[in-house]
């Protein structure tokens, strides 16, 4: 996925630096080309060796040690990087670069880089909220540096709050969407769905279906990686939350129409990649069904919530997801058709090794006018392709 990328991370002191140590490895199984700097600090909590190890490269500490190669070592990975990630990224690092301040290896390289630069701060709650740090955040944010907005909960300093760094997995993720993705959808708002629904049969039982929810998550971090407002309504997954993303979480199909035209009006661009239950039990046991020789379960439509999007669409974009196991393209065209929407993403669900659960995707992207193969990939880069399409339109 990230062959032929060259990524700087930027490693600096805080307790949180040894979960750069993941994050470089799982860049490095992404395929990408991985280096590593280091600030003084950061090396009094990780072993450079431990970052030599992992990325197979040198890892970069000294501004004036002897250099692994002629070339002058922070111009030089500054050219040759497609993004740099500083994780964790501190409130020293980050207020030095707002403030133009370049005294070591790290800051130094990020001054002299035009790559893409994503910070992920970690650090204590007072010291993330207070204004200075807050003010400095802003004004990167303000020239084009991205954030990996930290989580809440139990910091090391043995304080609750908002200030840990998320889980490895998902600085990964945050930070390949948004090198992936272009700066063009700042001001607008899109609103994903995303998950299987659950219907209750009875206060354990429910009936349900296999989505696992990652293309709609895959969705709601691109959009965000393009600078939208992002809403993702979620029937339950075991997916960790998008970075910055709204999420309103769902069980049933009736929640979700709840939610969805709770939010609609306001939304630029819906996505309706969720698999909604087309059926609900006509009734909900209210104690646990006892078993008996037969069972027979009666069921009733539920409301087509993309269908209803489509009758009240404005200048909206609407997206709608078929998952077809014959006929792809011509079941597709008439669901496009039914349901009055913009495109309609179609995947075989026949497929090996893509669909429901898997982390890649191949789909066929549907519209009046056009209909667009796209190979198999992950379901970020399908993700990406999708909103390059919407992005066309809005244009
Ligand atoms: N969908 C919806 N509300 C429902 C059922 C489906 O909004 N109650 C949306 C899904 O999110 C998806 C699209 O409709 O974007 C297509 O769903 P799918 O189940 O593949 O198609 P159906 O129209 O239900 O047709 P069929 O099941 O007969 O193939």
């Amino acid at each position: 996925m990230l062959k032929n990328k060259t990524i700087v991370v930027g490693i600096t002191g805080g307790i949180a630096a040894y979960k750069a140590v993941e994050v470089v490895s799982r860049l490095k199984k992404l395929g990408a080309n991985v280096h590593v700097i280091m600030t003084e600090a950061a090396t009094k909590f990780v072993q450079p060796l431990t970052f030599r190890s992992l990325s197979h490269n040198p890892v970069i500490v000294d501004m004036f040690g002897e250099p692994q190669s002629w070339d002058v070592e922070h111009i030089s990975l500054a050219e040759k990087a497609d993004m740099f990630l500083v994780v964790p990224a501190t409130a020293n690092l980050i207020g030095k670069v707002a403030n133009g301040i370049a005294d070591d290896m790290l800051s130094t390289t990020i001054m002299a880089t035009t790559a893409k630069v994503v910070f992920s701060p970690a650090m204590n709650v007072n010291m993330y909220q207070n204004s200075i740090v807050q003010k400095n955040i802003l004004s990167l944010k303000e020239e084009g540096y991205r954030f990996i907005e930290p989580d809440k909960g139990y910091l090391a300093c043995g304080t609750e709050g908002k200030g840990r760094l998320p889980a490895p997995e998902e600085v990964v993720t945050t930070s390949v969407a948004y090198l992936l993705s272009p700066l063009d959808l700042v001001g607008k708002k899109v609103l994903i769905t995303a998950g299987g629904t659950q219907e209750d049969l009875d206060p354990v039982r429910y009936l349900g279906n296999r989505s696992s929810g990652k293309m709609g998550y895959a969705l709601a971090r691109v959009a965000k990686a393009r600078g939208a407002e992002v809403t993702l309504i979620s029937a339950p997954t075991q997916l960790n939350k998008p970075s910055g993303v709204k999420v309103i979480n769902v069980r049933t199909a009736a929640e979700m129409y709840q939610q969805v035209f709770k939010y609609q009006e306001e939304q630029d661009i819906i996505v309706m990649a969720a698999a909604v239950a087309d059926y609900t039990p006509e009734f909900t046991a209210k104690d646990k069904i006892k078993k008996s020789s037969k069972l027979t379960l009666e069921l009733e439509r539920t409301t087509d919530i993309l269908a209803e999007l489509g009758n009240n669409k404005g200048d909206q974009i609407l997206v709608g997801f078929a998952a077809e196991s014959n006929d792809l393209v011509v079941n597709a065209q008439k669901k496009l058709k039914k349901k009055s929407v913009d495109f309609i993403v179609a995947n075989d669900i026949s497929a090996q090794d893509t669909g429901f659960a898997s982390d890649f995707n191949q789909v066929v992207i549907i519209s009046k006018a056009d209909h667009i193969e796209v190979a198999k990939a992950t379901k970020l880069q399908v993700a990406d392709r999708i909103f390059s399409e919407i992005v066309k339109i809005l244009d």
